[in-house]
């Protein structure tokens, strides 16, 4: 397939638009042992019993830990200026509270450093998935001391980085964590139940109030946002027991995180089992310590659910009807449908709320089956994919919704949590066993559309 050259230009965009690409620390860091960093909840996991991918874990992952240097080199050559990364919080507190490691300080010291000297503003993500597993121990985000480890991880990394970084993110996708780690039990710590899930998001959704509030006050010029995964949601059928559904999943996955921090509660009327949440696990002032008056939402879309009723499935009472059963036009690796303009229909969702005062698209990008071949990646899909969302995000700017950057996922291919290293989603490929990496055509494609 040959994709069609887009019309429109970066210009199109504005001179103050923020094009960046976006990564994660479990996923491309590696060196898991080094200098003193304690074990996540990842780490754990990978290496535990019900983990089935043999050897596929974050151990080494891309060694971004020692070639960050020549990979921010790698982005800036394709235009990027900006630099989406997360925090590994046991790397600064092995045990996950209490003693400091000033040897994790200093790599993203040195991290942050490298960035500024090469022109490219650090966007730091506090919390991307990896809880220290000492902290899980003590019963990780089900118990209410989190609110206490997480302040004071926050409190540590502002204190230490805020001279430097003015652009941060408290948590990335809180429905994918504790929806994956404590109710479906498919992503680390791998817990289920809706007893697991439950407290979980209460104090998740408190921590990025509380994080937003330690942010601001440490870092007074910051621009704080929070990222959440976004999808449209469809009905299958017109039948009201499916609309119910859809707007039931929409509740749980589109409403759960954002509406608590803009000072609206739970969606408790579409989603009921969320009422449990306030008769069992809040205490009196924690909504209020939910709301933060963030200055963006980092918004992060990929594809869209469609869902019908299911009488099989406790405490949703739906189930998503798969790309594959639908028979849609273009999936990925992840079997994921390709569906652009539901980038447009999240950024007009998430912009109908009064209080969103600025979207970035944090996250956006592809897993396609790559190819190294004679030294170079073709990847058209991949390209395609890019030039169709990045127009969708187009129609939504010259329709007047406020969208401020874009962060493309991911700056390289890195490991893909429960999926391992199968799905590539990179604009760098990744040679695992040599640590090569090889811009591919859709890296090539920002460069030149970039430097346009
Ligand atoms: C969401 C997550 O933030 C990121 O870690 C993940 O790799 C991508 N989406 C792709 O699934």
């Amino acid at each position: 397939m040959r994709p069609t050259p887009p019309s429109f230009s970066r210009a199109d965009f504005g001179p103050d638009f923020v094009w960046g690409a976006a990564t994660a620390a479990y996923q491309i860091e590696g060196a898991h042992q080094t200098d003193g960093r304690g074990p996540s909840i990842w780490d754990t996991f990978t290496h535990g019993p019900a983990w089935s991918r043999a050897r596929e874990n974050g151990d080494i992952a891309c060694d971004f830990y020692h070639r960050y240097e020549s990979d921010l080199q790698v982005l800036r050559e394709m235009g990027f200026r900006a630099f989406r990364f997360s925090i590994s919080w046991s790397r600064i507190f092995p045990e996950g509270t209490g003693r400091i490691n000033e040897a994790g300080l200093a790599f993203y010291d040195q991290l942050i450093d490298t960035c500024l000297r090469l022109g490219i503003e650090p966007w730091v993500t506090l919390y991307h998935w990896d809880l220290p597993q000492a902290l899980e121990a003590k019963g990780g985000w089900t118990n209410r001391a989190v609110i206490r480890w997480f302040s004071e991880f926050v409190d540590c990394c502002t204190k230490a980085f805020g001279h430097k970084v003015k652009h941060w993110m408290v948590m990335n996708e809180p429905l994918v964590f504790t929806a994956g780690g404590y109710f479906a039990g498919i992503h680390a710590p791998g817990r289920r139940g809706p007893w697991n899930f439950l407290p979980a998001v209460h104090h998740v959704a408190i921590c990025q109030g509380e994080g937003g509030r330690i942010v601001r006050r440490n870092v007074p010029n910051a621009r704080i946002g929070t990222t959440l995964f976004c999808a449209p949601i469809d009905p299958h059928t017109p039948a009201p027991r499916d609309v119910r559904a859809a707007a039931r999943i929409d509740a749980l996955g589109n409403r759960l995180f954002i509406e608590p921090s803009l000072g609206l509660g739970y969606p408790v009327q579409e989603a009921p089992l969320l009422k449990q949440i306030l008769t069992k696990y809040a205490k009196l002032g924690d909504l209020q310590r939910a709301t933060f008056d963030f200055d963006f939402i980092g918004l992060q879309n990929y594809f869209r659910l469609v869902v019908r009723h299911d009488w099989f499935t406790p405490y949703v009472w739906a189930r998503e009807v798969k790309p594959r059963q639908r028979r849609v036009a273009e999936i990925t690796a992840m079997d994921w449908e390709v569906y652009p303009e539901g980038l447009y229909r999240v950024i007009r969702q998430f912009s109908q709320y009064e209080k969103v005062r600025d979207i970035v698209i944090t996250e956006n990008g592809a897993a396609f089956p790559d190819r190294l071949q004679d030294g170079r990646v073709h990847d058209p899909q991949r390209v395609n994919y890019y030039q169709q969302y990045l127009q969708q995000v187009l129609r939504a700017k010259r329709e007047g919704f406020r969208v401020s950057g874009y962060f493309a996922w991911s700056l390289m291919d890195n490991f893909e949590w429960a999926e391992g290293y199968r799905p590539r989603f990179g604009l760098v490929y990744v040679d695992y066993p040599t640590q090569q990496r090889i811009i591919k055509a859709s890296g090539h494609w920002f460069r030149d559309f970039l430097s346009a």
